[in-house]
């Protein structure tokens, strides 16, 4: 049977997981039997439209490049109503992230959960603000809650402690969790200065023109909040997570850690004591150079975990992007539907 499937947030990544099934659907369906019908999209920019048998998406792809409205199946419906009255199994929600209040994102994740409908999300503000309470609502309705692209898009973290990690017990996990962040210091360390080098990141596309979610550390704040609480089965609030950014790091700090043989990288920790105390920070940290991620340069993201059968395991992937999102929202597609 198709899974079906509604959009909130038709942007970067709404629009990037739509390109991959429709790229790979003859794959999908040869190698898993999975496949597919996009039943609503809803969007601030284009509008929002239903058609229980399937949208027209290769069509709403061009429109969207071209930033036109969507001209057919449009519905009045608002996203709430729209997300209750559709036939999806399956709400994708992909709107802006708020780690102050969560935004809409957590009305729509609450209307498609209540309804019977499983979430996948690649939104912090939910996962970060309101897991607790959307999981037991999950649980209540026996659909899925699924959250892979929240910590480093597409590189399996959630799915990893949740799959091929089962069975170890974790006590920390720390790592680059700020792609923007890890390129800056990168490009410090070429001889840039901290407000050149954040110019070149907006020029590229990694930073926003307002860059304070992530060169504050909330960005990665955000996803230490969720990987205390759903990997490590902490209660913790994002407030208790202290939060220190890069924007006090000089030249003179790089050239220091030179001199001792480190490098300075915006840490996210989260370590369970043996005492059971949790403790979770943000900050930046000079790193060994021996140190496996010490080694991890540009935009890329690395997660060490520390496990008690394994030992570490680190693990070194991107943490943004159109595809590389676009992956972990088909990842736990795939999850639910083969589920
Ligand atoms: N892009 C990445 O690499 C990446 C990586 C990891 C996680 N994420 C997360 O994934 C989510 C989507 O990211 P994105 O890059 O696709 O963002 P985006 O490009 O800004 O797309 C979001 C889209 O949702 C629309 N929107 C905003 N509020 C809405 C509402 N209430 N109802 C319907 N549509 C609404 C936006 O319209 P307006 O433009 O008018 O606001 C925009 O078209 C975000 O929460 C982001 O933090 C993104």
């Amino acid at each position: 049977m198709k899974q079906k499937i509604a959009i909130i947030g038709f942007g970067t990544v709404g629009q990037g997981i739509c390109e991959i099934l429709l790229k790979k659907s003859n794959f999908l369906k040869t190698k898993y039997q999975y496949e597919y019908s996009i039943v609503a999209v809803a969007d601030m920019v284009y509008g929002n439209v239903f058609n229980p048998e399937g949208l027209n998406i290769p069509t709403m792809l061009e429109q969207a490049k071209a930033r036109q409205k969507f001209t057919k199946d449009v519905t009045t419906m608002d996203n709430v109503t729209l997300i209750k009255e559709c036939n999806a199994d399956v709400i994708c929600e992909l709107t802006f992230t708020d780690l102050k209040t969560g935004g809409p994102a957590i009305e729509h994740c609450r209307a498609a959960l209540e309804s019977g409908k499983s979430v996948v999300t690649s939104n912090k503000g939910p996962a970060a603000l309101k897991y607790a309470e959307l999981k037991a609502l999950a649980d209540k309705n026996e659909v899925s809650l699924k959250i892979e692209g929240t910590v480093v898009a597409g590189t399996p973290v959630i799915n990893l402690t949740e799959g091929p990690l089962a069975g170890c017990e974790i006590h920390k996990i720390r790592g680059i969790l700020n792609g923007t962040t890890n390129f800056i210091l990168s490009e410090m360390e070429k001889g840039m200065s901290y407000n050149d080098a954040l110019k070149v990141a907006q020029e590229k596309g990694y930073a926003e023109a307002d860059p304070t979610g992530d060169v504050e550390g909330y960005d990665a704040r955000g996803k230490v909040t969720i990987l205390a609480n759903i990997v490590m089965g902490t209660k913790l609030d994002i407030s208790d997570v202290s939060c220190k950014g890069i924007t006090s790091i000089t030249s003179a700090h790089i050239e220091e850690a030179k001199k001792q043989n480190a490098r300075w990288k915006l840490i996210g920790c989260v370590e369970k004591k043996d005492d059971g105390k949790i403790l979770a920070s943000v900050a930046p940290e000079m790193v060994p150079l021996s140190h496996p991620i010490a080694g991890v340069m540009g935009a890329t993201n690395a997660l060490t975990f520390s496990t008690d059968l394994l030992g570490d395991v680190t693990i070194v992937g991107p943490g943004a992007g159109r595809h590389e999102t676009g992956f972990a929202i088909l990842t736990d597609l795939l999850n639910i539907y083969k589920k």
